[in-house]
């Protein structure tokens, strides 16, 4: 057997698992033209009035989930107020760098995405300071405005103040819409949990998205229609569906090992 990842001779075992699958990420397209079909365009020879996307990376969760392989520090059981006010600050100065080293000050920002990890792990006050950060460094010119966050932190208190600082799109990671497979996921969403977050998400009048993941453990074929009916009847403007990649630094991935 021969894949596009170069694994020759891949073997099931006696219960049906292949063993020598060797993880990689050839063949993974990740971006589209590829990083070798960039030019090389100095900061210099850009019009400074070219409009710029920004991403934000909020790399903690409250758990790590089973399958996931993002880049991310679960925060249950620790003290996070001093990790997170730590990146709040360090994020904040690299605003400030990259604006006068690229000098970005007057082209306009017309996306903001706040991926994580959770960005609705943050705290209020911890939003705020890195979007009035933003706007004080950063040319904002009606920007598409997105933060993702798992349900189970997304407090109405919470959709208020994104709402108030311009948020107008919201990503909720739903996965499952069937509370056991999500338990066997290691969340700490239930589906009555998940219900009440698009809820709250749909007070603020943003574009709402949901992700679903198929593929988790236990997912069978009604499992999945249940989550495809669910997504359906939640009226959400947009519906995101990723299929399970199985990465070495998942708990997935160990236990499909001990086969
Ligand atoms: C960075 S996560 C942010 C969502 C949010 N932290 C949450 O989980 O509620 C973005 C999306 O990546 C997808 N994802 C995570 N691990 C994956 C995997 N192993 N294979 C495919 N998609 C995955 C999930 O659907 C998840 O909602
Ligand atoms: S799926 Fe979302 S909540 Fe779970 S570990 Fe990954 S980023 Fe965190």
């Amino acid at each position: 057997m021969d894949n596009q990842d170069g694994n020759r001779h891949l073997k099931p075992s006696r219960r049906g698992f292949i063993t020598n699958l060797i993880p990689s990420r050839k063949g993974f397209i990740a971006n589209y033209p590829n990083f070798q079909h960039w030019k090389k365009i100095s900061f210099e020879a850009r019009p400074d009035n070219e409009p710029i996307n920004i991403y934000l990376h909020i790399p903690f969760c409250i758990q790590r989930c089973a399958y996931c392989y993002y880049r991310t520090t679960p925060l249950k059981g620790k003290k996070q107020s001093g990790l997170t006010d730590n990146y709040v600050k360090a994020l904040c100065s690299e605003i400030e760098m990259a604006s006068t080293f690229f000098n970005l000050k007057n082209r306009p920002v017309i996306s903001v995405y706040f991926g994580g990890g959770t960005p609705t792990i943050l705290n209020g006050e911890q939003f705020v300071r890195i979007t009035e950060c933003l706007k004080e460094h950063l040319n904002f010119d009606h920007p598409e405005f997105t933060v993702e966050g798992e349900p189970i932190t997304l407090t109405q208190q919470k959709a208020d103040i994104l709402k108030l600082h311009g948020v107008n799109r919201i990503s909720l990671g739903v996965q499952s819409f069937h509370s056991d497979i999500l338990k066997l996921a290691k969340r700490l969403d239930a589906e009555d949990q998940v219900l009440k977050a698009i809820d709250i998400a749909k007070t603020t009048r943003s574009v709402i998205n949901i992700d679903l993941l198929s593929g988790l453990a236990g997912e069978t074929d009604q499992s999945w229609a249940y989550t495809i009916e669910r997504a359906l009847n939640a009226d959400v403007e947009s519906i995101t569906i990723y299929k399970m990649e199985l990465y070495a630094n998942t708990v997935y991935y160990r236990e499909v090992r001990m086969y």
